[in-house]
């Protein structure tokens, strides 16, 4: 039922866009679109910025991009301020903190402008009206399982070392990411065939604030210095990394301490950043998740079309994301495992990136 009382409001919002809607491409006319993206230190988001910029503006929309600075909530608060006054049809957000939002997006209901949550969920506020995201508890489940398998888990005889870093608390996705794949490590862990010598398996024992690659390498080398995870000293067979940012950061952390490519533990990741597909090409990170964000864009871009045309946007989800205020319609993207063995394939020949930048 609350269901579809959010359609219904979300319709009656399309009809207050619908009317401000006449010219298209470059013209005054055309609709203005707000993006509000986190940060442009993390490589991911400078290419969800640019890629949803480039085919709104293909689509015909005029683009109204904003980064909150260096993961700077108010900065963010301000900008979906500006994008409310500056009159923007509808806002795709990236949030920064999860549960940030909530006041300012109550002046975007009260101007019936829908809102879209990008890549990880809004919490509490009843002024969201779709998500997109990738899959993410898949994406944990992948890291997880990728573990098992490497580690041979299910006929081996162990007991393996292991590790875990997750990312920023006030991040949703990180529930997902760190349920999923503790979904699957976590009945190993119980046997005692994986041993978490740090004995830090929570959320918050795990968590890096932000996602900052510092903060990560910091608490690494913690675990490295307490329980001498070294060459010659405590094996390390694995670190689930939840992504990149942090991967990066227990790659550093290893290398310093002598691990090399001849073995280095099983270490995932998320995003195959830059970075992270040179280590991985290096052999000092061993996986990580792809999740095309020109993907991602290309189905953000056809919910706002289709809310600004008065359309129903696609949903592939009506269970998953619970907000706090209710569950919000969702489309999920599908991510995919990337090792040394699919990743010319996955991220050149798909022109992702240019294999001559990696040379
Ligand atoms: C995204 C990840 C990203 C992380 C850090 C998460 O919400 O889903 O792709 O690595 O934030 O920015």
């Amino acid at each position: 039922m609350k269901r579809v009382l959010r359609g219904a409001a979300v319709l009656l919002a399309l009809s207050a866009v619908l009317a401000g809607c006449t010219g298209k491409s470059g013209t005054s006319a055309a609709p203005k679109i707000g993006v509000a993206m986190p940060t442009k230190s993390l490589q991911r988001w400078n290419q969800d910025g640019e890629n949803m910029r480039r085919q709104l503006e293909a689509a015909g929309y005029r683009v109204d991009l904003q980064y909150g600075g260096e993961n700077d909530i108010p900065t963010q608060v301000g900008q979906i301020e500006n994008m409310i006054v500056g009159g923007v049809k509808v806002i795709v957000i990236a949030a920064i903190g999860g549960g940030s939002l909530t006041e300012v997006l109550k002046e975007a209901k009260a101007k019936n402008i829908p809102v879209i949550s990008y890549d990880r969920l809004i919490m509490n506020s009843d002024a969201v009206s779709y998500y997109a995201t990738f899959d993410n508890f898949k994406v944990g489940v992948m890291q997880g399982q990728f573990l098992v398998d490497k580690l041979g888990l299910a006929t081996a005889a162990g007991p393996f070392n292991i590790e875990l870093v997750t990312g920023a608390p006030d991040d949703n996705n990180v529930n997902f990411f760190f349920g999923g794949a503790m979904s699957v490590l976590q009945p190993y862990i119980d046997s005692g065939k994986l041993v978490v010598k740090s004995g830090q398996t929570t959320i918050a024992q795990c968590a890096t604030p932000n996602w900052s690659t510092e903060d990560a390498q910091k608490r690494f080398e913690n675990l490295i210095q307490t329980f001498n995870y070294r060459p010659g000293g405590t094996r390390l067979d694995a670190v689930l990394c939840s992504n990149d940012s942090t991967s990066i950061g227990v790659t550093n952390a290893l290398v310093a301490a002598g691990w090399t490519r001849d073995n280095f533990p099983i270490t995932t990741g998320q995003d195959c950043d830059t970075t992270s597909v040179k280590n991985m090409m290096a052999g000092t990170q061993i996986m990580s998740v792809f999740k095309d964000t020109r993907t991602l864009a290309e189905k953000v871009v056809g919910m706002v079309d289709s809310l600004v045309k008065g359309a129903q946007p696609e949903i592939n989800d009506r269970q998953t994301y619970n907000n706090g205020t209710g569950i919000i319609p969702s489309y999920l993207c599908d991510p995919v495992v990337v090792t040394l063995d699919n990743y010319q394939a996955m991220l050149f020949d798909s022109g992702y990136y240019r294999a001559a930048d990696f040379q």
